[in-house]
């Protein structure tokens, strides 16, 4: 390196090399990054550092607990986070659905809104307001106030959850949780707390349902909206605004105990609802909504099948249940014109049923056959089984998910896979349009190449750098590589 910059500056007069010594510190000057601030005034802004491995914090909360920073994602892209310091845990993300790229053209600027935006290109997210500075509270509550000071703040994060919920905030109708693979979400009802799954785009399969209990108050009719909220004492409540008496208590295993850590609530990657308390190292589980295994939305993925106390195997006894699938995951329907209708192949097994069944909606039919027909000549319809005893035949209009085994041979499940699945065929007509498409892309890339090679020809690799940046800002995706699954997958980053 040192021997290029000897090589290259004998080549260049003076002035020039004034212009480029000025060009340099012009380039390399900080923007008015300082990290770790108490509260950003306006005017604040900030860009991501290149060097920074996974966090970069902007703003820390009074315990040095949470901090609010760009958070790198996938290697690529950005997410402004609000972080739980000591486990690395994000807690609140700002635009977990338009992920911005890792790039010091995207920036975080606060002139009376709060906005994470690409100047040349696009805004990604913004508080929309107009007030005086943003302050991290010490529960990880973000907030943006005005000068004068109103009761409430202009804006605050925790009306706009991501997947957790920490103690004493208040989770109310209007909001919802999504994990952050963003298959799962949990919102209120009139007088229930419902988990749903999105295992297709437009249908929404309810998993589970918990409705208040009432003990000690009940719910009014038109007397104001519920809300949820975990209780310090230890419980996720569900209370009617106004009233202080919760309709419902689910308690913690720390109920009633003399524990005392910071709780969280966070709608887990694999659809189950988990209370966790901080120990001052980590943090513990303390309530789960699903306790058992196999009542998980899709216990064993896609096509799996889920024996109680026995583990994972597959709807398909030729397959095994080796990676932790059993066929790809599969999405859409057989509705589409540019695929043939019965573009799939039939599976049956008996002795199933669907962890959800009471909460779905079935049709009743006279036999085994009728109920096989009607999911067979439904172009939306993925699968169904028939109870033999009650005559109910359970439509699924969503790729299968798991089976749930069950003694009796006379609950029978029909499920149809999509031609190709698990096989490595590929569809002659979507191996065509692959190919068209590789094709254009690789001129694309071709033509972008070129120009970039000329441009970053000094730089060695940066053509290359810059077309996966490009790459990854286009197709930002859910959020998947989160560790919510894992608790332990992100790490902090350079500070
Ligand atoms: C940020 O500030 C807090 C409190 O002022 C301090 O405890 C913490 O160590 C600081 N963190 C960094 C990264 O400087
Ligand atoms: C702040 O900047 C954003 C994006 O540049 C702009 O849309 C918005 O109008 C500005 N807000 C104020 C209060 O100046
Ligand atoms: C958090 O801040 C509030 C007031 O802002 C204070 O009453 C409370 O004790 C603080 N909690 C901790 C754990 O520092
Ligand atoms: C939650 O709602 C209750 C009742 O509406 C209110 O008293 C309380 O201040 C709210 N808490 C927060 C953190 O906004
Ligand atoms: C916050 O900081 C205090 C003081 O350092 C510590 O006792 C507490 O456990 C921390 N809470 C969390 C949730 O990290
Ligand atoms: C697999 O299932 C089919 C149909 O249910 C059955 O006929 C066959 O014996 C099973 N094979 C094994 C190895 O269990
Ligand atoms: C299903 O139920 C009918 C009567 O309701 C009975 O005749 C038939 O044998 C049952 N089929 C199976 C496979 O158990
Ligand atoms: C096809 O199945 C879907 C979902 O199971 C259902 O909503 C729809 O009404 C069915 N269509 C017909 C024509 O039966
Ligand atoms: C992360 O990158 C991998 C491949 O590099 C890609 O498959 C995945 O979808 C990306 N995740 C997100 C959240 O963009």
């Amino acid at each position: 390196m040192e021997s290029f910059i000897n090589s290259a500056t004998r080549r260049l007069h003076a002035t020039q090399l004034v212009l480029l010594c000025a060009l340099t510190i012009l380039l390399s000057a900080p923007t008015t990054t300082a990290a770790n601030l108490s509260e950003l005034p306006r005017g604040f802004k900030a860009t991501p550092d290149s060097s920074t491995k996974t966090f970069q914090p902007l703003l820390t909360d009074s315990n040095g607990n949470f901090s609010l920073g760009f958070l790198r994602l996938n290697k690529t892209q950005l997410a402004l986070a609000v972080l739980h310091v000591p486990s690395s845990q994000p807690f609140w993300l700002a635009n977990p659905s338009l992920l911005a790229r890792w790039s010091d053209r995207t920036q975080l600027t606060f002139n009376g809104s709060l906005v994470l935006s690409d100047p040349q290109t696009r805004v990604y997210w913004s508080t929309h307001t107009d007030a005086d500075r943003v302050i991290l509270l010490n529960n990880s509550n973000l907030q943006i106030w005005s000068q004068n000071q109103d009761e409430a703040p202009a804006w605050q994060s925790f009306d706009f959850p991501t997947n957790t919920l920490v103690e004493n905030q208040n989770f109310t109708s209007t909001m919802a949780l999504v994990s952050s693979n963003g298959l799962y979400s949990m919102r209120l009802g009139t007088d229930f707390i419902a988990l749903y799954a999105n295992f297709n785009p437009g249908s929404e399969q309810i998993y589970l349902r918990h409705k208040a209990m009432e003990a000690k108050t009940e719910i009014v009719e038109n007397q104001g909206p519920i809300y949820a909220q975990v209780n310090p004492d230890r419980y996720l409540g569900m209370y009617q605004t106004g009233n202080p008496v919760p309709a419902d208590v689910q308690k913690f295993n720390s109920f009633q105990t003399p524990i005392t850590g910071f709780l969280m609530l966070r709608l887990e990657t694999d659809g189950n609802l988990i209370g966790y308390f901080w120990d001052g190292s980590k943090w513990v589980s303390d309530y789960q909504a699903i306790s058992v295994p196999c009542e998980l939305p899709s216990a064993c993925g896609s096509y799996g099948l889920c024996t109680a106390g026995n583990g994972c195997s597959c709807l398909d006894n030729r397959t095994e249940f080796s990676s932790g699938e059993c066929f790809a995951v599969q999405s859409g329907d057989f509705c589409s014109d540019d695929i043939p209708k019965n573009n799939f192949w039939v599976l049956r097994r008996n002795g199933v049923e669907l962890p959800y069944k009471e909460l779905m909606g079935h049709q009743t039919t006279s036999s085994v056959e009728q109920c096989e027909r009607l999911c067979e000549t439904n172009c939306s319809c993925w699968g169904a089984v028939f109870n033999n005893a009650s005559g109910f035949c359970y439509m699924m209009d969503y790729p299968i998910q798991t089976l749930v085994v069950v003694g009796d041979e006379t609950k029978m499940g029909y499920f149809k896979v999509r031609e190709g699945a698990g096989r490595k065929k590929m569809n002659v007509g979507l191996g065509v349009g692959i190919g068209v498409m590789c094709g254009v892309v690789l001129i694309f890339v071709g033509i972008v190449g070129v120009w970039s090679f000329r441009v970053w020809r000094r730089k060695r690799g940066g053509a290359r750098s810059r077309f996966m940046e490009e790459d990854g800002g286009l197709s930002p995706g859910p959020y998947k590589d989160l560790g919510s699954a894992s608790f332990r997958s992100i790490e902090m980053g350079s500070r």
